[in-house]
């Protein structure tokens, strides 16, 4: 291809986006009809742009990334669970039973029953353990933890359901910490050594091939898009309790030094 015919592409290709961008501000106006003259040319160009955006979209979320994205969701449910214990040591009578009972079923649904049994104990930790190395002393911990967090989600499912928050308060208070402490703990490690070493045992065609099985997986479970409901159903519990603004969360200033 010469000098010219690029030119002419680069031309043609700013041109689309000049005339989409128009499309777009006229459109907003009330003025599609000044531009539909220009149209057909800027969506000949912009059909083979879609073509390509959509072929990098299914490709976007790999497995490593798929998993380390659902570890956001359990975060954001560890730092419910964090802010409620904060709450029930104040004041218990102003923690809502069913934000805690919300937490509980998706930590279940997403985390435990999904996250943790479909694809950890079933893909990742097997190969690690038998690569051997510093990862592979990691599975047997992270299992005893897995059934840990099903055990305290029990009973926090447990004690918000009785409507007995009050007299549990100190308890249900000291349980939330340490599952927050320790899945915050769990989720790092997974993220930095068990994952890393899991996708450095594989080979990229089964790396491939096990990122569309994960969405395979994740579509079966949960129909549509898992990720996108869970991130949904997060927001709904973070907005009932107030949690919503992230600027709340931003730390003062440090003190003087002494
Ligand atoms: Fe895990
Ligand atoms: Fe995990």
């Amino acid at each position: 291809m010469g000098q010219d015919e690029n030119s002419r592409r680069d031309f043609l290709k700013s041109a689309a986006f000049v005339v989409s961008s128009a499309f777009a501000v006229s459109a907003c106006a009330g003025g599609q009809s000044e531009t539909n003259n220009q149209n057909s040319a800027g969506n000949q160009i912009g059909k083979v742009e879609d073509k390509e955006k959509n072929e990098s979209e299914e490709k976007e979320v790999t497995a490593a990334e798929d998993l380390m994205r659902e570890h956001g969701i359990l975060r954001r449910a560890l730092i419910v669970y964090s802010e409620t214990a904060v709450r029930l040591r104040k004041k218990a009578s102003d923690v809502p039973p069913d934000a805690l009972q919300k937490t509980a079923k998706l930590f279940r649904t997403f985390g435990e029953d999904y996250h943790e049994r479909q694809l950890e104990e079933a893909f990742i930790f097997p190969v690690v353990r038998q690569q051997g190395g510093e990862a592979a002393r990691y599975p047997d911990i992270l299992i005893v933890q897995h059934n840990r967090g099903r055990e305290i989600n029990n009973y926090i499912a447990a004690v918000s359901n009785s409507a007995k928050i009050g007299a549990n308060a100190k308890d249900l208070a000291d349980a939330l910490d340490a599952f927050a402490r320790m899945y915050e703990t769990h989720a790092a490690r997974e993220d930095t050594i068990v994952f890393p070493a899991w996708k450095e045992a594989i080979s990229d065609s089964q790396y491939k091939d096990l990122s569309e099985k994960f969405e395979a997986i994740e579509h079966q479970t949960f129909g549509d898009d898992g990720f996108d409901d869970a991130v949904k159903q997060i927001a709904e519990i973070e907005n009932s309790l107030e949690l919503t603004d992230v600027s709340q969360f931003t730390a003062p200033p440090p003190p003087a030094v002494k």
